[in-house]
């Protein structure tokens, strides 16, 4: 017999099949038992009847604690009223295992405690719904570039320099070779990629020893890098828009059950629509100092800053042309007025900030030293970067989009931690 899983019952109706799981919930009205079990993929609730099951399947019924794990038989009939759409009538159940004291209750618990039990915390309905969100933007993020002929790159997670500044490096002994560092971003080799390949995106873990306690720093997170040759900054603001209307269009379209878990109001993710607003880090300034923010020209926008330049639109927000001595030493200065970088963030709504970063490239090698320079970076380690300015250096532009700060705001989280399964914080390394 092939195995059956309850997200698939409406195919089953009037069979009688066996589904095996754990126990989410049961109650008792007199002769009837419920037991609600959950396999992973849905919750199916068995109707028992005294008197027409044996009562040693009522006995193992009165067993089963929050989260055993067992197997149940039965018909499957269509019950609108059920949680899923379906009903089973059990004429049997077979204890795996019984879980004794499982510790989260349905009562409430302090995030914290939900935390150091991550591993079961898991199996909830709320976070079944994010992380199935999660999945979802990852999978329109692949469909998405790999539609446009993009080469997925690999870019590896020892390295030997900073990508995105020197402070936030994690660093190891790495045999004879002295320090490696955890890579910042997978940028620089996606620009080789780039030049190889013309269009690629990096995808994979990333590291950054944060030392902020925010609501939207992980130490450990995905992120998704196009880039793409002989492309300037509004290319690159043109592909974020584009990528960003299909990855929401695609949660809205098919994960609209989870949203819902979630109470997720969507009115602001229907809006994710091209065009997206584009102004420049200038306008940025004016529009906070009209909402009464005392902002010095030159400094980066924080958090708060973000919010209130975002709660001017009803949509995300480009911000373009950040002064360049707060920006990385790979970007371009623009050739119109070298004060501002080719860079743009762009800001999700509702206070979540910058989602996506991104910018045109230094492709002048000379330029480009004189960046490296300034920096105090050491020339050794960028030489192999250095050639890609050597050998056929064109425009280039990509940007990176963290995955759990879209799916944070997204899912309307009010703390990016429940957007990806374990998360690394500064504070915390388990489970
Ligand atoms: O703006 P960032 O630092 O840009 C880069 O790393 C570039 N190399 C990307 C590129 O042009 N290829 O980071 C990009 C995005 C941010 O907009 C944010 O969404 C996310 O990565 N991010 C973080 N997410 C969670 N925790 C952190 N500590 C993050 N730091 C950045
Ligand atoms: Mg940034």
């Amino acid at each position: 017999m092939s195995r059956v899983y309850v997200e698939d019952l409406a195919r089953h109706i009037g069979e009688t099949v066996t589904i095996r799981g754990w126990l989410y919930n049961k109650r008792s009205s007199g002769k009837i038992k419920f037991p609600v079990m959950r396999d992973g993929t849905g919750l199916l609730q068995g109707v028992l009847v005294k008197g027409t099951v044996p009562d040693e399947v009522l006995e193992r019924f009165e067993e089963l604690t929050q989260e055993s794990s067992f197997a149940m038989t039965g018909k499957i009939r269509v019950e609108p009223r059920a949680p899923g759409g379906h009903e089973m009538d059990v004429s049997d159940i077979a204890i795996i295992q019984i879980a004794k004291d499982y510790p989260i209750t349905p009562k409430e618990h302090g995030v914290e405690f939900l935390m150091d039990r991550r591993h079961l915390w898991l199996r909830s309905s709320r976070q079944h719904a994010i992380l199935r969100i999660r999945h979802q933007v990852i999978k329109a993020i692949r469909e998405f570039f790999d539609g446009k002929g993009f080469l997925l790159l690999d870019a590896p997670i020892f390295t030997p320099a900073a990508c995105e500044g020197t402070s936030t490096l994690f660093e190891t002994d790495y045999f004879d070779l002295g320090k490696a560092y955890l890579t910042q971003s997978g940028q620089l080799y996606g620009e080789a990629g780039a030049m190889a390949f013309g269009k690629v995106y990096v995808f994979g873990p990333t590291f950054r020893a944060e030392k902020s306690k925010t609501r939207r720093h992980l130490t450990e997170f995905w992120m998704v890098e196009p880039e793409v040759a002989f492309n300037d900054l509004n290319d690159d603001m043109d592909l974020a828009e584009e990528f960003l209307e299909y990855i929401v269009q695609s949660v809205l379209k098919n994960r609209a059950a989870e949203l819902k878990t979630l109470e997720r109001n969507t009115t602001m993710l229907e809006n994710v629509r091209r065009p997206l607003p584009r102004i420049t880090y200038d306008e940025a300034v004016e529009l906070l100092r009209k909402s009464g923010v005392d902002f010095t020209w030159g400094n980066d926008l924080g958090g708060a800053d973000e919010t209130v330049v975002s709660q001017h639109f009803d949509r995300p927000v480009m911000v373009h042309r950040y002064p360049s001595e707060i920006k990385a030493f790979y970007m371009k200065r623009d050739p119109q007025n070298p004060k501002v970088a080719l860079a743009v963030d762009v800001l999700a709504p509702e206070g979540y900030g910058e989602i996506i970063g991104g910018s045109q490239r230094e492709d002048d090698l000379e330029l480009l030293l004189a960046r490296l320079h300034e920096h105090k970076l050491p020339q050794e380690a960028f030489d192999w970067y250095l050639d890609l300015r050597r050998f056929g250096s064109v425009p280039h532009a990509g940007f990176g989009l963290g995955i759990e700060r879209t799916v944070s705001w997204i899912c309307g989280l009010e703390h990016l931690r429940e957007a990806i399964p374990f998360p690394r914080l500064i504070y915390r390394l388990t489970p």
